[in-house]
């Protein structure tokens, strides 16, 4: 069926939703999701959002500015990290008046807590700056605003899976959907199209991530002839549960919890004299690989202990309710007595699709713009988080980039018409899907994803070099060559979910590819991105943005300068 809006938004998490409220009542606003919206992945956002309130100690907007572009490794630019966190208050203030039950100082304040990397005055010492309600931060906030959405009556495709974006030639103009309720396929006409699909966590083995971030709005767009930037940085968290990788948040440590290991040694201490567990994220997982390298994880194990038993049955239970049932649930251990076996997890793509600071799509180094698409939250790089993400600067930055490409939308269409989509749209993904229910061979969707996850692991995760990157991209495009010899997808009409993993396969393969190319070209080690071969950061060559192309001849890179405004690169140390 064909469906008529002004505006498409792909992807129903924070981005996905705030940039639907910024619209409705202006525009005909839809919302596609390929799971029911408040499972997008947002809802696992634990921690909190930062913003300078300063509710609980001093803390200024300047200092925020400078502890990201210090976490980013002087890579974020430094204009849409200044928009991102001026713009942080109004945020805060505007989800509490929309109803956010944020957790409270005793006088009633908006409670923030301490996370790696913020510090006062310019690094001197850790402050409070994260919002949090309890460790479900995230969850509140997407059912706020999922509640928002309902009341202005957006109109919502859940359980409906983007298949592919339409380009008429000049414009995009539309969003091709897989229900999953029927198998029917949807062309819904946008005249702008925002894509705020999120991250592609689930290409590691071992992350954080739902099932759902498999990178589909990501590889689109990359499918329709958009460049990907800075794709090599990914983030690994440094206390994923072992061995599973759900996340235990930094706010375990941030409530004073730290790491120790199998001496009993807190050994964050030597790698971060000055914040110790609380240093950016990229410096405590490295730390926590180098000590179970050197023999001294949990019973030699690739582990460490995350030690919240001085806390109290108290502050857990009211701060820290979440991670501790976790570790209660999946492994059998009470934190308030025994600490969390802990491991690093992928957690976050700094990388993807390239936009302004409204959201609108940048097709190469200049800048130039692709008509009607716009991309806001972990699918996008603006670029606020550079090599490495601040903990909670993420949900800051899918409210205000969300907000913006909404504001960019609907002044977008008020001077367009709808453009016919081309013709052939729809004939041409069914074509594709039928092909991939008639595909007879032999190889199995399960078996080419573990290859690729085990891989990704083993060449591109936190500790690279060339020859491991070299033979990963091999790796991966002799995985590439097997896909194409898929059979036996289900043949089910209603929630055929192994046809939405073929799909999401295809774009987790593209992905990795790009990620091992981007991180063989950069020659240097920069926030998450660290080679053994090239130790130390060469601001000299790299100081820029990776630009990767799907050319006819292959894959190429490129790059584009850094915005730098406020804060020559220095030595990043914590
Ligand atoms: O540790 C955490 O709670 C994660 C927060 C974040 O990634 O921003």
């Amino acid at each position: 069926m064909i469906f008529k809006h002004d505006i498409v938004i792909v992807g129903a998490g924070l981005a996905g939703l705030r940039a639907a409220v910024e619209c409705v009542g202006q525009a005909d606003v839809a919302v596609v999701s390929k799971v029911f919206p408040t499972r997008s992945h947002s809802g696992a956002a634990q921690g909190g959002i930062t913003a300078s309130l300063g509710n609980e100690e001093e803390d200024h907007w300047e200092w925020h500015l400078f502890d990201t572009v210090k976490g980013s490794d002087y890579l974020g630019d430094q204009d849409a990290i200044e928009i991102m966190v001026k713009d942080a208050p109004r945020v805060i203030y505007e989800l509490e008046h929309l109803g956010v039950p944020f957790s409270r100082t005793t006088e009633g304040k908006i409670a923030q807590r301490y996370f790696g990397g913020h510090t006062r005055d310019y690094g001197k010492s850790p402050v409070k700056r994260a919002c949090y309600a309890a460790d479900r931060t995230g969850r509140v906030v997407l059912d706020t605003l999922y509640d928002q959405c309902l009341r202005h009556q957006v109109k919502f495709y859940s359980e409906n899976y983007a298949l592919s974006l339409i380009f008429d030639g000049k414009k995009y103009v539309g969003v091709v959907t897989y229900d999953l309720a029927n198998g029917e396929l949807h062309l819904l006409q946008g005249k702008a199209i925002l894509l705020a699909t999120g991250g592609c966590g689930r290409i590691y083995q071992t992350t954080s991530n739902g099932f759902a971030s498999t990178g589909d709005g990501i590889h689109l767009a990359y499918q329709s002839g958009i460049p990907l930037e800075d794709m090599e940085f990914i983030q690994f968290h440094p206390t994923g549960l072992y061995p599973l990788g759900i996340l235990v948040s930094e706010a375990a440590r941030g409530e004073g919890g730290f790491l120790r290991n199998r001496l009993g040694e807190r050994f964050m201490e030597r790698y971060a004299p000055t914040v110790k567990d609380l240093a950016a994220r990229d410096v405590v997982s490295r730390a926590i690989l180098t000590e179970t390298r050197e023999g001294k994880g949990i019973s030699g194990k690739d582990y460490v202990h995350l030690d919240l038993t001085h806390l109290g049955e108290e502050r857990i239970s009211e701060r820290l309710w979440e991670i501790a049932s976790f570790a209660r649930i999946y492994l059998g251990i009470d934190p308030i007595y025994d600490p969390i076996p802990v491991q690093p997890t992928c957690h976050y793509v700094m990388g993807g699709i390239p936009t302004d600071v409204d959201g609108r799509v940048l097709m190469d180094e200049k800048g130039s713009i692709a008509h009607g698409l716009f991309a806001a939250g972990e699918c996008a790089c603006v670029s606020v988080h550079g090599a490495n993400r601040l903990g909670c600067n993420s949900l800051l930055d899918l409210l205000v980039f969300g907000r913006r490409s909404g504001l960019a939308m609907k002044q977008a269409i008020s001077t367009l018409d709808h453009q016919t989509p081309p013709t052939d749209a729809l004939r041409v993904m069914e074509e594709k899907i039928k092909k991939l229910f008639t595909a007879t061979g032999k190889e199995k969707i399960g078996d080419i994803r573990q290859g690729m996850q085990s891989l990704m692991m083993k060449r591109g995760s936190v500790f690279r070099n060339e020859e491991g990157l070299k033979a990963g991209i091999e790796e991966i495009r002799s995985l590439k060559e097997r896909y194409k010899n898929i059979g036996a997808v289900d043949k089910r009409k209603a929630f055929n979910f192994g046809f939405m993993e073929a799909i999401e396969l295809d774009h987790q393969l593209a992905l990795s590819e790009v990620i091992l190319f981007s991180a063989l070209h950069r020659r240097e080690s920069r926030g998450a991105h660290y080679r053994e071969d090239f130790p130390a950061r060469a601001d000299r060559y790299f100081l820029k943005h990776t630009l990767v192309f799907q050319t006819p001849k292959g894959l190429q890179v490129r790059y584009k300068p850094v915005k730098i405004t406020r804060f020559q690169p220095e030595a990043r140390v914590y």
